[in-house]
């Protein structure tokens, strides 16, 4: 079976047209050209797709584990069967490099192939009972119905690290994907469909704008759980509005990660770290490296030999061979990105290489490193989300590590240094739930993704990702003779 572009919400099984029948555009951010029409939902098809999740969480929750993880598995399998269709969609959606959506479809795939191994793993407790005549056992049981907020910078990794956990777990879901990225989803769900996930256990709701939904989501009772993954700012209101119902929470936000190169790091591996880190998709990740801290004595070398490398990034389209860096997702980003730089530059920041819109315009900014930054430009407090790095200066390590955590962010941060008795100081130093050591790339779905601080709450992945989907039950069995 192939995919065909699908363009209505998918509410309890079937393709819906939305309640109020309005349409919204998808723009590939490459050309500005519209993609499709998409159905833009409210309130009340958030209301009717979170009761179809409810009346499928009673059969879904006692399906055995074994039959959830042979759904999940086929679902895997088709994503991967369809690979190349849906980095092409992708592409066109949030224009990242089809390299690097190819990548992505490989690593959301990977969560609904672990998660349909870990739904096996489910166990509970027996515990010692000082009663002869009392047993203490505790169970694990999912959540209930689970709403998710994904972002378009990731379209369908970030869904499928939500959804696999809460479908191994016992748990139906409803997703409300980012506005610029529906697509993706929607052939998700296609393929949920195509894998004979029954109706009603994964839901999504396209939307152009996020409050409404969001607003259901985070306040109707029927919802036991809400993932999120976006800016502090919409989290913060997120975790407000669901605080009413007490809602378990998951959230993955913003961050300002650090990326340390100390005096005794290998060169050569700290800019190969530091260019995979920083403008992968175009430096719109929540992990980007988003401010560099170079010791003092080799801060030239390494802008040396960073600067060369920024310089011969492929800027373009990323349906082009060869592209290494896409457009931003939009102008407005575009717009933020070129203020940041200029600020910095006019507060006397080095222009060391690009620094501009790139010259074919559009959504497109040049690779771009910026040198002696300091913390009274706005660049060191705020999420880039471009290609811009920014360098500061450090002394040594005590200063390096203060300069990095001072910040009300925790996500993710990164160092390079050869020293084992550093690594051990450093990573314990560091206020961050995730830490690269000579390592750029950190992103599996076998590890623990989260943070600390205004970063978040929980985690996503490896063996820790299905505890977030499950309740603890604890069995007082008395009366025993
Ligand atoms: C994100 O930017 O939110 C996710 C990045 C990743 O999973 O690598």
């Amino acid at each position: 079976m192939t995919i065909s572009l699908k363009t209505l919400s998918y509410i309890d099984g079937k393709w819906t047209e939305p309640s109020l029948g309005g349409y919204f555009e998808v723009i590939n951010p490459a050309n500005n050209s519209v993609i499709s029409s998409v159905a833009n939902c409210g309130s009340q098809d958030a209301v009717t797709a979170i009761r179809a999740a409810s009346k499928a969480f009673q059969f879904w929750s006692k399906t055995p584990a074994e039959q959830r993880a042979e759904y999940l598995y086929r679902w895997y399998k088709l994503i991967l069967q369809h690979q190349h269709e849906l980095a092409d969609l992708m592409t066109r959606e949030c224009g990242k490099p089809l390299s690097e959506s190819l990548s992505e479809v490989v690593y959301g795939a990977s969560f609904l192939q672990w998660f349909s191994e870990e739904a096996r793993r489910i166990k509970g407790d027996i515990i010692q009972s000082p009663n002869a005549d009392k047993r203490f056992l505790v169970n694990k049981q999912a959540v209930g119905v689970c709403a998710a907020i994904t972002p378009w910078n990731f379209p369908l990794a970030m869904i499928a690290r939500k959804c696999a956990p809460a479908l191994a777990a016992g748990c139906t879901i409803v997703v409300k994907p980012a506005e610029a990225t529906p697509l993706t989803a929607l052939a998700m769900a296609d393929l949920a469909e195509q894998a004979g996930i029954p109706a009603g256990v994964f839901n999504v709701l396209p939307a152009s704008e996020g409050q409404e939904i969001g607003e259901v989501f985070s306040t109707h009772p029927l919802v036991r759980k809400l993932s999120f993954t976006g800016s502090t700012a919409v989290g913060k209101i997120l975790l407000k509005q669901a605080a009413d119902t007490v809602k378990r929470i998951s959230m993955e936000l913003g961050g300002n990660a650090p990326f340390i190169v100390f005096d005794d790091a290998d060169i050569d591996k700290a800019v190969e770290g530091a260019i995979s880190s920083k403008y992968r998709n175009a430096g719109q990740t929540c992990i980007c490296a988003n401010r560099f801290l170079v010791q003092e004595d080799i801060y030239d070398k390494f802008i040396a030999a960073f600067s060369e490398k920024v310089k011969s990034i492929r800027v373009g389209d990323g349906l082009q061979p060869g592209i290494q860096q896409g457009p931003l997702i939009n102008n407005k980003a575009v717009q933020k990105v070129d203020a940041l730089v200029r600020d910095a530059i006019a507060k006397g920041a080095d222009l060391i290489c690009g620094g501009k819109v790139h010259e074919l315009g559009g959504n497109f900014y040049t690779p771009t490193i910026i040198g002696n930054v300091d913390k009274s430009m706005a660049i060191a407090h705020e999420e880039i989300f471009g290609p811009v790095s920014p360098i500061f200066r450090f002394t040594d390590e005590r200063e390096a590590i203060a300069m990095a955590n001072d910040t009300p962010y925790g996500l993710a941060a990164y160092f390079y240094s050869q020293k084992m008795d550093r690594i051990w100081r450093v990573s314990e130093a560091l206020e961050y739930g995730m830490i690269g050591i000579n390592e750029g790339i950190i992103s599996t779905t076998l590890a623990p993704f989260g943070g600390v601080k205004q970063s978040g709450i929980g985690r996503e992945g490896g063996h820790y990702g299905i505890k977030e989907y499950l309740d603890i039950k604890y069995l007082c069995l008395g009366g025993l003779t």
